[in-house]
């Protein structure tokens, strides 16, 4: 299993604070926003990580992070030529990376705490198929991808930003494929927005039948408003102090 964080995109809704650095590198608490992730594929038990950025920091990542052996990992860095791509392009720049080995992709301003490893060495068991992470979210989900599931927690449907809501779980940045997510990526069309969506990406496990979807207790995306910014910085501050992060 290896290990893809996106940390690309312009963050424009956080300017001026990301005018000359990437979103992933403001901090969150006592340490840069990156480090959240990076803590969570260590934990996981990955140990190659490929973090791909836009190119107008991509060099601020390496000067933080250098080899990742502060980290345990080793990291490799990537470049999202356009940075308006979408997540689904972001994911697909790890295909040589990857080599034939599935893959955790977790977005880089994404916070939160979970077992990782114990969904992974299932996930190795399975020969195909992808696993997404959710949320209950009872306002505001109509800014995410909505995952609508059944009694027994088998997904329904996932919509991207819909206006009607039909459950109040949100799908989260976290994401595990199997070796053939490269290829369902190269069959996707830019959505209404330019994207290649990860929600259509994940719609195509969703049809073949082999999408599975665990809920997380607690999740943050710190990158979407400086509101979610204060939040998670007191979030983890009151965590780390409670000892739970
Ligand atoms: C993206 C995904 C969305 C998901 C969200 C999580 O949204 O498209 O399905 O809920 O990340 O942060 P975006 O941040 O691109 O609007």
């Amino acid at each position: 299993m290896k290990g893809v964080i996106l940390a690309g995109g312009l963050a424009t809704r956080l300017r001026p604070l990301t005018q000359v650095t990437n979103k992933h590198l403001l901090p969150v608490f006592n340490k840069p926003m990156i480090f959240y992730p990076l803590e969570i594929m260590q934990r996981a038990g990955i140990k190659e990580v490929l973090l791909i950025s836009s190119p107008d920091h991509s060099g601020d990542f390496a000067n933080l992070l250098k080899s990742g052996e502060e980290f345990g990992l080793k990291i490799y860095y990537g470049v999202q030529q356009n940075a308006k791509g979408g997540i689904a392009d972001g994911i697909s720049y790890a295909r040589e990376f990857a080599k034939n080995e599935k893959i955790l992709v977790i977005l880089g301003d994404n916070i939160f705490r979970t077992d990782l490893k114990s969904a992974i060495g299932k996930f190795e068991q399975k020969d195909k198929g992808a696993v997404i992470y959710g949320v209950r979210m009872p306002t505001h989900s109509q800014q995410y991808g909505v995952i609508e599931v059944d009694d027994n927690a088998v997904v329904l449907s996932i919509e991207e930003k819909p206006e009607h809501p039909k459950s109040d779980i949100v799908q989260t940045g976290i994401y595990l494929y199997d070796e053939r997510v490269f290829d369902f990526i190269e069959t996707l069309k830019p959505s209404a927005r330019g994207e290649l969506e990860v929600t259509d990406l994940n719609n195509i496990y969703l049809e073949e039948g082999s999408l599975q979807c665990e809920l997380l207790d607690w999740w943050i995306d710190a990158g979407t408003s400086y509101d979610e910014l204060l939040r998670a910085n007191n979030m983890v501050a009151e965590k780390v102090k409670a000892g739970e992060l």
